[in-house]
């Protein structure tokens, strides 16, 4: 089957390359010429496990064309994936501009009836525009040709997402008009064969679907936050804690690990859009303005550690910092809880030397050359001569490193734990002064 894909961006590269590798011929559409010829020549925009052969293998194939011309893009297919970024703009509603602007592309060149189908996230009430700004223009043009738009949400994570997509758990499909199922069901066959993972459903209801999905997960993340402070004033271990109500099946383990705070392209921007969707219809979202509220305080809860530590004026302080994408297998910065503490820390004059497995060009990129930054080569290479170790990203090889050898590189044997990753006790025993999130016992109990 051909498909069309706008927008070569996380969504849709990954999205274009799992459609490729069943079969279909996909044609994804760019506007940003370097971001096309540099995926020509095998050169992937981001890091992301599985993701590059991929490409390359269905890119030799002929199953996977790349191009920055629209026309072409709007004549290969009856199926037009909308993959564009939403960004927040001023007050943190999604951006719109890039998906209308696509929807207007293809009512522009279309000769033949569409299905529409937004991947991107989009705020309730997107496909209706979607489908007012296509019937504008195709009445512009003088022309009366059919098309559905679809909603069709994604759920992949972050340095999962080959596998998401190739294995998802769900595929929601909204739409208000039946006929557009069948080249849904033809597209996502492959997918969805040993059981019928389709979840059929209003288009509005799917668009909210997507909101509350990230909503819920990014609720439990700071739910736990709280809990954390709590446990943490109360001399209670969250860790003890979490698998405590983990193992009610109600509750479940995942997502409950508290830490420095929920990062990435997704959460964050997806909880304010629905709050700013709740306050334009008039509704205050309470516990989505507390999950926001909570997730802002908890990154700077390790910068707080360390000022009570070291005082409030880190001049002449270096840190080791290992860990700065805002989650393991991923070179992806945004919103990244490291962010907040190197530019606390920074602010308060400490120097940082920081290792990161994926992310050092990322934080080249967006902090360039200076001299209280050092990108390190090694996470060893970061501790020597630093005050103490910072942890901000659970990346594997940071769970079990030689214990001897940072008390030995560094000033002083302490260690600030975002992730929870080591032992307490086990680190006091071994001479470390240990910091962990909610974890009364190790950082003072005021009871
Ligand atoms: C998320 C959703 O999981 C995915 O379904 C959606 O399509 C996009 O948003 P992603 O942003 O890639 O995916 O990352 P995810 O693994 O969900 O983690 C998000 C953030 O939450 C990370 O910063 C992570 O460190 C944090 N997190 C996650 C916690 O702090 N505690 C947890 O228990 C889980």
């Amino acid at each position: 089957m051909k498909v069309t894909v706008f927008g070569i961006g996380y969504v849709g590269l990954v999205q274009a390359a799992v459609l490729a590798e069943v079969g279909h011929e996909v044609l994804c559409i760019d506007v940003d010429a370097k971001k096309v010829e540099n995926l020509k020549n095998g050169q992937i925009p981001i890091f992301e496990p599985g993701l590059t052969p991929l490409v390359q293998q269905n890119y030799e194939a002929g199953r996977l064309l790349f191009s920055t011309n629209a026309a072409e893009g709007v004549a290969h297919a009856t199926v037009q994936f909308i993959a564009v970024g939403t960004p927040p703009d001023e007050d943190g509603s999604a951006d719109l501009k890039y998906v209308t602007a696509v929807a207007r592309t293809i009512a522009e060149h279309m000769t033949e009836p569409k299905v529409v189908i937004d991947k991107s996230t989009v705020p309730v009430g997107t496909a209706d525009k979607v489908r007012a700004v296509m019937t504008e223009k195709l009445k512009e043009r003088g022309v009366d040709i059919d098309f559905n738009v679809v909603s069709n949400p994604e759920f992949l994570k972050e340095g999962a997402a080959v596998a998401d997509c190739m294995r998802p758990e769900r595929i929601v499909i909204g739409t208000d008009n039946p006929d557009a199922i069948d080249p849904i069901r033809e597209l996502y066959e492959p997918f969805n064969r040993n059981h019928d993972r389709m979840i059929l459903m209003d288009i509005r209801s799917a668009e909210l679907t997507k909101y509350a999905a990230n909503c819920m997960l990014a609720t439990k993340i700071s739910f736990m936050n709280e809990m954390s402070n709590l446990a943490e004033m109360l001399g209670a271990d969250i860790e003890k804690v979490r698998q405590g109500i983990g193992s009610d099946s109600r509750i479940g383990y995942h997502f409950i690990y508290p830490g420095c705070g929920y990062g990435g392209s997704c959460f964050p921007k997806d909880v304010q859009a629905l709050i700013r969707t709740a306050e334009h219809i008039g509704y205050q979202p309470k516990l989505l303005q507390a999950v926001e509220q909570v997730n802002y305080q908890q990154k700077y809860k390790l910068p707080t550690f360390i000022q009570r530590h070291f005082g409030d004026d880190l001049k002449g302080k270096t840190f080791a910092l290992w860990g700065l994408s805002f989650k393991p297998n991923t070179d992806d910065m945004r919103e990244a809880s490291s962010r907040v503490l190197m530019e606390q820390l920074w602010a308060a004059g400490a120097k940082i030397k920081a290792y990161d497995p994926e992310a050092m060009n990322e934080t080249q990129r967006i902090y360039g050359q200076r001299d209280d930054l050092e990108l390190m080569g090694t996470k060893e290479s970061a501790l020597q001569n630093a005050d103490a170790l910072i942890i901000c990203t659970e990346w594997q090889n940071f769970r079990a490193p030689d214990f001897d050898a940072i008390k030995k590189a560094l000033k002083e044997p302490v260690i600030f734990d975002g992730r929870n990753l080591y032992d307490p006790e086990r680190l006091e025993k071994r001479g470390f002064t240990y910091y962990g999130i909610g974890r009364g016992a190790s950082i003072n109990p005021v009871l």
